[in-house]
């Protein structure tokens, strides 16, 4: 449906709303509101799995992007497999048919007993210190390990979210070597596999490329034991959506990345998995965050937009200063050129709650809906009940155009739910 409205024509030519309009899905599920597009979510699936026709390659989504059970079954019908990185992924990912050898717990910093978890359900598991390789070790004892390593690469839209050189927590180094075989013996574990992750969000594919060969290099020395090689995700997409942002180059990606993986089976005779984690790429475009204008003001030289989308709603902003575009819905008006610096902030009790600074944007007012793109990794899966607000509910608009509940809306009884009303 094209709204003809102040600002959509990004949604607009994706039909993204379906068979209502966001004035109608507003009226009927209220706001603040998450709402996934089934076509977009599929075709992102499908833009990866492209990479490679290798028999090996598969496309391993990070559960940690957005956790919601719909999403998750339609990614596995999609034939992707899950990253999980706590138990709740690992037991929210088999509620949605995922199945243990469909699982990688690439986990960080935890006690032995929570390795158990995906132990016990026959899921490898992925260790990235040597302490921790100890602690899967004695839960594990002659079983598998998969080690993630740090290829000295990093990569990242923020400092919070590269995770991989000289300054993060993440993987051992290839100094650390004899020491993980020491201890990989003392257990009579396996090596059955090698992972890493340089970080979140690059659009130039270089780094990822130069961090696969320095995996592939690495992972000659395990071979044949080696069952998977796991590369990371990190895949972004375009935030600055109305400024014509360039995609990510997947074509010409794929040349190199299939190019990469053949040559090495090829020449090692290498037959296990060769895995990517995206998250973002996934799910980040499928999704946005509608929310309704309930005030404007003007602070000396700043128009504030007032509306209900607080950092408890969406948190990336106000924690990295990321970027999502906002489109505007007012019903019966038409696009409006004249723009002007706008800020939106949210309902939240802090002077940062801030979703959008000194935008150009048409003059906003109250009873508007807004819209923040590119919300579906990241978004819901970070929110809180900060200041006691009420998470917001997630609809999907499948594939015919229909809106389907897919996790209501908190009540006010839910705040509570974990506590004895008699203590
Ligand atoms: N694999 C591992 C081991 C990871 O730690 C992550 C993300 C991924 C895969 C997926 O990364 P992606 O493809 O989504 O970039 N909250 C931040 C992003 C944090 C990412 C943490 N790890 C944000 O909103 O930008």
């Amino acid at each position: 449906m094209k709204l003809n409205t102040l600002r959509s024509t990004y949604t607009d030519g994706l039909e993204f709303f379906g068979k209502l309009s966001p004035y109608e899905l507003a009226a009927k599920y209220g706001t603040p509101l998450y709402i996934y597009n089934e076509k977009i979510l599929r075709e992102r699936c499908r833009d990866l799995l492209a990479l490679s026709d290798h028999p090996g390659f598969a496309v391993n989504y990070s559960v940690k992007a957005n956790a919601n059970l719909a999403l998750l079954r339609i990614i596995r019908s999609e034939g992707l497999i899950a990253d999980s990185m706590s138990p709740g992924e690992v037991y929210i990912a088999m509620q949605a048919g995922f199945s243990a050898d469909q699982i990688l717990y690439v986990c960080n910093n935890v006690s032995g007993e929570e390795m158990r978890y995906p132990l016990e359900r026959g899921i490898l598991v992925s260790v990235d210190s040597l302490r921790q390789l100890e602690e899967l070790g004695k839960v594990n004892r002659g079983g598998k390990a998969v080690v993630r390593f740090n290829p000295g690469i990093g990569a990242g839209h923020h400092k919070k979210v590269i995770t991989a050189g000289a300054e993060t927590k993440f993987g051992i180094g290839a100094g650390d070597i004899p020491e993980m075989q020491d201890i990989l013996a003392r257990y009579e574990m396996k090596l059955a596999g090698v992972n890493q992750h340089i970080g979140s969000l690059f659009l130039d594919p270089q780094g990822y490329l130069d961090a696969v060969d320095v995996l592939l290099d690495l992972a000659r020395a395990f071979l044949p034991d080696l069952e998977l090689i796991d590369f990371g995700g990190g895949f972004g997409i375009p935030y600055q959506k109305y400024a014509g942002q360039a995609r990510l180059d997947l074509t010409g990606m794929a040349r190199e990345f299939d190019a990469r993986i053949k040559a090495f089976s090829r020449e090692t005779g290498y037959r296990g998995r060769f895995l990517i984690e995206p998250g973002r790429y996934i799910s980040a475009e499928c999704g946005l965050l509608l929310g309704a204008v309930h005030n404007t003001k003007n602070n000396g030289n700043i128009r504030f937009v007032g509306t209900d989308l607080g950092f408890n709603t969406l948190m990336r902003p106000v924690l990295y200063g990321s970027f999502h575009d906002i489109e505007i819905y007012r019903e019966g008006a038409g696009p409006d050129n004249n723009l002007m610096p706008q800020t939106l902030v949210g309902n939240i009790c802090e002077s940062g709650d801030i979703l959008a600074k000194d935008r150009e944007l048409p003059e906003m007012q109250v009873g508007d809906l807004v819209a923040a793109l590119d919300a579906g990794a990241y978004g819901y899966v970070m929110s809180s009940s900060y200041n006691q607000r009420l998470r917001p509910a997630e609809v999907l608009i499948d594939e015919k155009g229909d809106d389907i509940l897919i996790r209501r809306r908190e009540t006010l009884e839910d705040l509570l739910h974990l506590t004895p009303i008699n203590i």
